[in-house]
């Protein structure tokens, strides 16, 4: 953590240091969260991605009528769900797509799920794949949140589907399609192409395919690595930029 802050000390102002220094002294929980939350926004700024705003990426998605509200959970995220920017953007986009069939991979607690849940139409299908509890994986990341044992925000509504398995072992049917699509499973290189290309195999022209820290560099994860190499082969990426104070490391493509 200090290596990193001596590290990106130039971005830092002095009024930056002595709220960090001020923090230290009188809340040390509160200094680790900033110092985490400076980590972030600088790993947003260093990714190697343009962004858009989401207010844009909504008129794109939806010309005529975009949605007039959207809905979120009174506890906002769940364990491993990111921040609360983030699961309102994504909330706006399916609330924006209005899809017909979500797949999503990552289920954790289902929080992320709900929202997808809460936000889409009666008739939207949602597959959510992620590990049978007490299963842990290699060559995934973050192995501390691997085969949860509850999933307190999952949605009890027959139209949300869950499958549990390691994501690089499933097949999906030949008849399945797919309109809108969220990232958030395994986030080594390895997992997050295997769960891209298998959301490109099923996807129709015109979804929405929306990753998840998109601009993390450490700790195994490779979603940046993966997505930058996706820009080089001509694919639009683009971090979704939410709002000034907000931090938000989701990234959309539109599938063509
Ligand atoms: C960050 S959590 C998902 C959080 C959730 N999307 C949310 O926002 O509430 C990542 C999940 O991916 C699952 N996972 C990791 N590697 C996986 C793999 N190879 N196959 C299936 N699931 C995997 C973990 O079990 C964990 O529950």
């Amino acid at each position: 953590m200090l290596w990193s802050l001596a590290k990106h000390w130039r971005h830092l102002n002095h009024t930056t240091l002595d709220i960090i220094d001020t923090l230290v002294r009188v809340e040390p929980q509160g200094a680790f969260d900033l110092l985490h939350l400076i980590e972030l926004l600088l790993a947003v700024h260093d990714a190697g991605l343009s962004s858009r705003p989401l207010s844009s990426l909504v008129a794109e998605v939806c010309a005529d009528s975009p949605p007039q509200s959207v809905v979120l959970h009174p506890r906002l995220t769940g364990l491993g769900s990111g921040s609360i920017g983030e699961m309102a953007a994504l909330s706006v986009l399916a609330a924006a797509k209005r899809p017909t069939s979500v797949l999503e991979f990552g289920t954790h607690e289902g929080c992320s799920t709900w929202h997808l849940w809460a936000n889409t139409r009666p008739q939207t299908r949602i597959t959510t794949l992620d590990l049978p509890t007490g299963m842990t994986v290699s060559g995934s990341s973050d192995v501390g949140l691997h085969g949860v044992g509850s999933r307190p925000f999952f949605p009890k509504d027959p139209r949300v589907r869950l499958i549990e398995t390691d994501t690089r072992h499933w097949t999906p049917d030949a008849s399945f399609e797919a309109d809108f699509c969220f990232i958030d499973a395994g986030h080594t290189y390895e997992c997050v192409k295997n769960d891209t290309e298998k959301a490109m195999s099923v996807m129709v022209p015109g979804g929405l395919l929306i990753w998840h820290d998109a601009a993390w560099s450490r700790d195994s994860y490779g979603v940046n690595a993966y997505l930058r190499d996706l820009r080089l082969a001509g694919h639009q990426v683009h971090l979704v930029r939410t709002g000034p104070y907000d931090y938000s490391a989701l990234a959309v493509l539109t599938v063509t």
